[in-house]
């Protein structure tokens, strides 16, 4: 059979990984996908810098060659952002084209426009690498997992995050050279504030939302909160009670809508989920019929996420010329078949807590702390007062709760900062048991 014919628009860590894999791995990648795939051209800013990987591949500084060569089948766009990406991607489309992406912003931001081209067309568009790199979790979702309701899903979908935040334990790093280090190795995202302020979790949580439940894309209803603002004083306080902090999306059926939402989260430190360290990723995922199942691999860096973009061009050039209404559809459920379960704001949220304040080491402090959640109707869990340090006068004091509504927990929070016996602000991080319930 002929090859199919691939255009990559972007060389960079994942474009240079995917090359990479489809030429060491050509033979192994033909018996398995039926037919050779052959990458015709490839598109870059800078031709000097992507000249010694392409060898005798030709290139082009301009994407609309590739998307507009009557030769190409698949698109393979990995250059990121929202533009010129998207024109890309629409006018491959367009084209006739198939498209491949590893762009989550992209899929999160303009998915319901981009899928919707595609159906009617009569085009795929396969995003495995979109979230947690080289984990096949969009196939498990979409396929294995097919004959389940899909209860709750959970789990740490950004690997720079989690190499920061475990590197800070590990070894007491300080945040901002994790950072760069994160960004040597070709983690980060062109723009590391997505990654540590939770943006780049909140795309590939939307992702796995609208896959899970059957819904469109609703990114701009997504909670996110990031790394940013924790402390390695949380980070040691949260191990002493038995506990991890991680970066987690999690997104959850409640009665009267769907959770949706990035924090860091405290974690029992028993959940294999608590154990995922370095730039790996995790997703747990609660189906009514199979219950918990638990998926871990390298969630960032060039060759894992090529496994995911490759992956994809077997998936299309198997299908390549199935009838369109054969295939497995882009979000799981069939267009026409979406849900309007809306996404609940983050104030009825049902979580659990751990807060830590500074108070003065005055009688009757710890009474007027659990007055006010108790009056909340809020029961704590666990509570450690830590000794004063020498020539200190205010104490640390943590909080554990069990599960209240954010509301709750806002309202009581502003009243424990109101006590004049209270120094500051409350340090409030959500934190969940993950167990199969
Ligand atoms: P890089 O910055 O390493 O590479 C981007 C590539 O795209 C470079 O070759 C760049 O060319 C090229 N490019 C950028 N803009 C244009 C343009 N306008 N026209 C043509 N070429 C362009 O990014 P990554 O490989 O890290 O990321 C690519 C995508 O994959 C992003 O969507 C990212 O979110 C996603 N992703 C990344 C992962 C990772 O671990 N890095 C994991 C999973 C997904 P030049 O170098 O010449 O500027
Ligand atoms: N910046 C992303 C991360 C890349 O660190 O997870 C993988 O999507």
């Amino acid at each position: 059979m002929k090859p199919i014919n691939v255009g990559l628009l972007g060389l960079g860590t994942v474009g240079g990984g995917t090359l990479t894999v489809l030429r060491r791995n050509a033979e192994e990648i033909t018996r398995r996908a039926g037919r050779e795939i052959r990458v015709l051209r490839a598109a870059v800013r800078n031709l000097d810098k992507a000249k010694a990987l392409a060898g005798d591949l030709p290139l082009t500084t301009n994407s609309f060659d590739v998307v507009d060569d009557p030769d190409i089948d698949i698109v393979v766009e990995l250059i990121g952002g929202l533009e010129p990406a998207r024109e890309l991607v629409m006018q491959a489309i367009n084209n006739g084209k198939h498209v491949v992406t590893a762009n989550k912003h992209l899929v999160a931001k303009h998915g319901n426009e981009i899928f919707a081209a595609a159906q009617a067309k009569g085009v795929m568009v396969a995003f495995e690498a979109a979230v947690a790199g080289g984990i096949p979790i969009i196939k498990a979702l979409r396929e294995g997992l097919t004959a389940n309701r899909i209860e709750w899903l959970a789990g740490i979908i950004n690997g720079t995050s989690n190499f920061i935040l475990t590197e800070m334990r590990d070894k007491g790093a300080a945040f901002g050279d994790v950072l760069k280090e994160a960004q040597r190795l070709g983690y980060a995202e062109a723009d590391p504030t997505f990654d540590i302020e939770g943006i780049d979790a909140a795309h590939k949580l939307t992702i796995l939302s609208a896959i899970a439940f059957g819904i469109p894309m609703q990114f701009d209803r997504a909670y996110t909160e990031g790394i940013s603002k924790l402390t390695r004083e949380d980070v040691q306080y949260a191990e002493e009670l038995g506990y991890r902090i991680k970066l987690l999306g999690i997104a959850r059926r409640a009665e009267n809508g769907i959770e949706l939402r990035v924090h860091p989260t405290l974690i029992p430190e028993r959940r294999l989920i608590a154990n995922v360290d370095g730039a790996m990723n995790a997703v747990l995922v609660k189906g009514d019929a199979v219950g918990p199942t638990l998926y871990y691999g390298a969630g960032a860096g060039a060759e894992p996420t090529a496994s995911a973009v490759v992956a994809d061009l077997v998936d299309v050039t198997r299908l390549h010329t199935a009838d369109p209404h054969h295939r497995v559809p882009h979000l799981a459920f069939q267009p026409d078949q979406l849900a309007d379960t809306p996404i609940l704001p983050m104030d009825e949220v049902r979580t659990a807590y751990y807060l830590r304040l500074r108070a003065f080491d005055r009688p009757g402090v710890l009474a007027d702390i659990t007055r006010i959640l108790a009056d909340s109707n809020i029961s704590i869990d666990a509570m450690v007062q830590k000794e004063p340090a020498e020539g200190e006068e205010q104490v640390s004091i943590i909080l554990l709760t069990h599960i209240t509504v954010e509301k709750n927990i806002n309202a009581a929070i502003a009243k424990i900062e109101a006590l004049d016996t209270v120094a500051g602000k409350v340090m409030r991080i959500r934190l969940e048991e993950l167990a199969a319930r």
